[in-house]
């Protein structure tokens, strides 16, 4: 019999199709089951769908962008601010795009405050499982002409105000024997920042407190963690910081060259939040395009 030889290429070249196409098919269903696979290794260590986080100072910009991260992650979230109309519309667009939230008016410096909303939550949610202390105040005032009501007013809001959420929300975390506190530390807690006395001095104190209260608790499940932002303008700082020479010196002495953007925040606060971070406490997790590591 003879063979046609154009039969025969097509023959081949049918059967060589069918097999590619059966071992493509194959290829992509191992691939996506190894993707899936990775998926849901991710999602059980950093998983925080459900848990509740209340922050303080939520109406600024790195702690409003630190809600907006914990929201996508599924967390509902508990704004705190003593400027109620900031984080009323916060807390509007983060429900607009399918998350929790409540916005609750606290000044951090009263620890009544606090015990209130502390109950508001617990109401609405059941739970809180995650702190974050960020409300903030600063001056440039140099050191000889520091009135004491201003000393006083930035030690208040920034150290008082982090113990006594501490205080309050630790205690309910550490009767229940779990939960993530993570405190806001700068570049300026040590080695010291320039034009910045009083707030230096309260940074180092957030970065003591923090590690004293992680000795303290870590048998009881409240771990406590510090996040050290370097340098992410905000208005504020816009406004009475950020002279050129300022901004010259700060850029000089950043190997990355740039500022920080406040979304860059997001993955340390997911991660110290999660039980990816179950043996992290006490811990200062720096986040300034590297400009605690240099020298010159
Ligand atoms: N932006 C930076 O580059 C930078 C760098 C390092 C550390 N930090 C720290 O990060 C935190 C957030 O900084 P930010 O730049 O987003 O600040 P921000 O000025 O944008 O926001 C601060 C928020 O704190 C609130 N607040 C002030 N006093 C309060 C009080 N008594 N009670 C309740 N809320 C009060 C304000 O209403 C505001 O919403 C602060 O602790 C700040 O010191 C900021």
């Amino acid at each position: 019999m003879t063979i046609n030889p154009i039969l025969t290429i097509i023959i081949y070249s049918w059967i060589n199709r069918q097999g590619t196409e059966e071992w493509r098919c194959r290829a992509v269903l191992v691939a996506t089951a190894e993707r899936d696979k990775r998926m849901e290794y991710l999602s059980q260590i950093f998983n925080l769908k459900g848990k509740v986080a209340a922050l303080t100072g939520a109406g600024g910009l790195l702690v409003g962008e630190m809600s907006r991260g914990l929201a996508r992650a599924g967390v509902k979230i508990a704004l705190l601010d003593n400027n109620l109309e900031t984080i009323g519309c916060l807390r509007e667009e983060i429900v607009q795009n399918g998350g929790e939230a409540l916005a609750l008016k606290v000044d951090v410096t009263q620890k009544t405050d606090f015990t209130t909303a502390l109950h508001a939550i617990l109401t609405a949610y059941g739970d809180v499982d995650i702190l974050i202390n960020g409300a903030g105040a600063n001056a440039p005032t140099p050191f000889f002409d520091i009135p004491v009501e201003e000393w006083n007013a930035i030690l208040a809001v920034q150290l008082t105000g982090t113990m006594l959420g501490c205080q309050v929300f630790g205690e309910y975390m550490v009767a229940k024997n779990k939960g993530s506190i993570i405190n806001i530390s700068s570049a300026s807690a040590g080695p010291p920042l320039s034009k910045a006395f009083t707030y230096s001095v309260a940074k180092a104190g957030v970065k003591n407190l923090s590690q004293n209260l992680a000795r303290e608790w870590a048998t009881q499940g409240v771990r406590v963690n510090t996040i050290r932002p370097g340098f992410f303008p905000s208005e504020f700082m816009k406004k009475k910081f950020l002279t050129t020479e300022r901004i010259n010196a700060i850029l000089t002495h950043t190997p990355m060259k740039r500022f920080g953007e406040a979304s860059e925040l997001a993955g340390a606060v997911l991660w110290l939040s999660s039980d990816a971070a179950s043996f992290v406490t006490g811990a200062e997790i720096t986040v300034d395009g590297g400009f605690t590591a240099m020298t010159i």
